[in-house]
């Protein structure tokens, strides 16, 4: 797919958005090397991590596409960047969770790694001046993020069959799926449909025998070694 890109419309902590001169419904997406906690308090470059997440990300988005969720990806076009579909971002952090960790239970004081009884689904806003506030379903429509409860319900079950799948894809890998972030758009039909990324950075993996972190926290909690962890994570996605 050769495309070419034309301006930069949006740079986030971790991707570039472009248009693109060949379809006025497609942008690029770039994934940087950039590293940021804490809402961007903490900050490193770690080279080749950009292009890490875009092959981890476009290998779950195509998995997912199998089992019948709607994607915004076309295509990864480089080492670092993929084509994907225009759509509207709707402006909540949909969190899925299930196992006990980070600001769950920082939150409600439930011991780190305890097994959740079902799957939890958070709201979070998606605004960084307010440092990504929790929601609940009433914050969610009084604030416009979805246009009716049918949307924030379609959401929430979308994310549970999500979760359903990569639990399971992930399990063979010999992975755990602690909980993970994702995001959904609007395309130009009013569908919904899944954006953003899906990657050790907008995940928790936890080695199944081991419970060794192979994701973001080994950035966040200062562990060390988040590329080699982040290229296991690829290589048993691969496996
Ligand atoms: P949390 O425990 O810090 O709330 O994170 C829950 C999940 O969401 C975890 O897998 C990491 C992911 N996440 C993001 O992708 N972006 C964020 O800004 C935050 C805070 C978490």
């Amino acid at each position: 797919m050769k495309v070419t890109k034309k301006e930069m419309l949006y740079e986030g902590k971790a991707k570039k958005v472009w248009s693109m001169v060949e379809d006025d419904d497609c942008y690029i997406v770039e994934f940087k090397d950039s590293l940021t906690a804490f809402n961007g308090l903490k900050k490193a470059e770690e080279l080749g991590k950009g292009a890490l997440n875009n092959k981890i990300s476009t290998q779950i988005f195509k998995m997912l596409e199998t089992k019948g969720i709607k994607t915004h990806l076309v295509d990864t076009i480089s080492d670092n960047e993929q084509v994907v579909k225009k759509c509207k971002i709707i402006p909540l952090e949909v969190v899925v969770r299930n196992i006990a960790t980070g600001s769950l239970t920082k939150r409600l004081g439930i011991k780190d790694g305890t097994v959740l009884p079902f799957t939890l689904v958070e709201f979070c806003y998606k605004v960084d001046e307010l440092n990504d506030p929790i929601l609940n379903d009433d914050h969610c429509l009084i604030l416009n993020a979805v246009e009716n409860i049918e949307e924030l319900n379609y959401i929430r079950e979308t994310a549970k069959k999500i979760n359903n799948i990569m639990h399971n894809f992930f399990k063979e890998k010999g992975l755990k799926l602690v909980d993970f972030k994702i995001e959904f758009g609007k395309d130009k039909d009013g569908n919904i449909i899944l954006a953003d990324e899906i990657s050790p950075d907008s995940c928790r993996f936890w080695d199944a025998k081991t419970n060794e972190k192979l994701d973001k926290d080994r950035f966040r909690q200062g562990l060390g070694g988040l590329k080699v962890a982040y290229e296991e994570v690829l290589n048993r996605i691969l496996s």
